[in-house]
């Protein structure tokens, strides 16, 4: 088999507090390829934007400690320097947050924050970096893109500013582009017009992308494969179809059934999980999920509060859950059907 593009293996990311270990992200792998899209998700505090950040090296050294393995094409990215990590960052990838307005600085204009991405990368005339910017404004679709160029990010839009940020993002043409929730803050059509342009993008670049959300209807129109964390760790993944038409855990089956039908509506009651997500500081033991998972007692021995059941992963698709796969065919057989009617 090929070496993939992104090799994340057994990730652990822990962070030095006043009151212990953070165990943000523990013990997390997944691949991604040139061209494809990962749509993470997961409940508030599951360890998403960690991750990422992780990748992207941003991490602060002095209270955290990184494991595992991050590999980028043949480069390792825990233990690169900060030097090769900037180089890195922006140039081969780079990231979009959800709120364009805090990462766009208010004294400089946004064709001078585009181009000046684009000057550090490439060492190219302020006139060319420019002129590239205005190109990039122009892909994005902000209208009258050579005027546009010259206004400071308050004189934009909210949504504007968005495609602001994903100019700046693109606009040295990254083979891995990570969005953090970059649609939240907006309204729907903007994050339609948004989504469609990651794609036309991606199509044009063939950049790999890891999208983040809370939204699994985002995650429906966006992602290839779709990887579900919980507690710092995954619980399943799978392609985009095989996740969310037949889960295989319990808590993607708790996340989906939380959520209106993804073909409009079906009788299907809206039930969101109960209780709430695990301490990071003192994690449950066995299964994270255990307090909270309807199934528990359906596992003999008590296994599920004891012991951790491993994520194996064939062929892309897996998920950790000590139950059989006759038992979640059996179980889930009945909500796969009420929403696939
Ligand atoms: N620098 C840090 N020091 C200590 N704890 C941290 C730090 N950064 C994040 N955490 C903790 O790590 C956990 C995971 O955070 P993360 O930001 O990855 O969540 P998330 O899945 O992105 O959630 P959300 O959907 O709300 O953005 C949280 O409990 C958070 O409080
Ligand atoms: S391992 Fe047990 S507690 Fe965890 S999801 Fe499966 S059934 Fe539920
Ligand atoms: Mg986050």
């Amino acid at each position: 088999m090929s070496t993939p593009f992104l090799s994340v293996r057994d990730l652990r990311v822990h962070f030095s507090t006043e009151d212990g270990v953070v165990k943000a992200v523990d013990g997390l792998s997944f691949d991604l390829e040139k061209g494809r899209t990962l749509g993470i998700v997961g409940e508030s505090g599951s360890g998403k934007s960690v991750t990422n950040m992780a990748i992207l090296g941003l991490h602060d050294p002095r209270n955290t400690t990184i494991d595992g393995a991050i590999v980028l094409e043949d480069k390792e990215l825990i233990t690169a320097t900060e030097r090769e990590m900037e180089q890195l960052r922006g140039n081969k990838m780079s990231m979009i947050f959800q709120d364009a307005l805090a990462s766009l600085s208010p004294y400089h204009t946004i064709g001078a924050q585009i181009g000046e991405t684009y000057r550090k990368h490439t060492g190219v005339s302020k006139k060319e970096a420019r002129a590239r910017a205005v190109e990039m404004l122009r892909r994005v679709g902000i209208p009258q893109p050579d005027v546009r160029v010259d206004d400071y990010p308050h004189q934009f839009s909210g949504g504007m500013r968005q495609r602001a940020m994903i100019a700046m993002a693109l606009v040295c043409d990254p083979e891995l582009l990570i969005a953090d929730e970059p649609t939240t803050a907006l309204d729907v059509t903007v994050q339609a017009q948004i989504m469609d342009l990651l794609k036309d993008l991606q199509q044009e670049f063939g950049t790999a992308i890891i999208f983040i959300t809370h939204d699994l209807g985002v995650i429906a129109d966006v992602a290839d494969d779709v990887l579900v964390m919980y507690g710092g760790r995954c619980v399943e993944r799978g392609s985009k179809k095989e996740v969310l038409r037949a889960p295989r855990h319990p808590y993607t089956l708790g996340l989906l059934s939380s959520m209106p039908s993804l073909d409009g509506p079906v009788d299907v009651p809206l039930s969101p999980i109960p209780g709430s997500p695990p301490s990071l500081l003192n994690p449950p033991p066995g299964c994270r999920f255990h307090p909270r998972c309807a199934f528990a007692d359906k596992v003999s021995g008590g296994l599920c509060s004891t012991e951790r059941p491993a994520l194996e992963v064939v062929d892309g698709r897996g998920s950790a859950c000590h139950l059989t796969d006759e038992q979640k065919r059996e179980w889930f057989a009945d909500f796969a059907a009420a929403r696939t009617n």
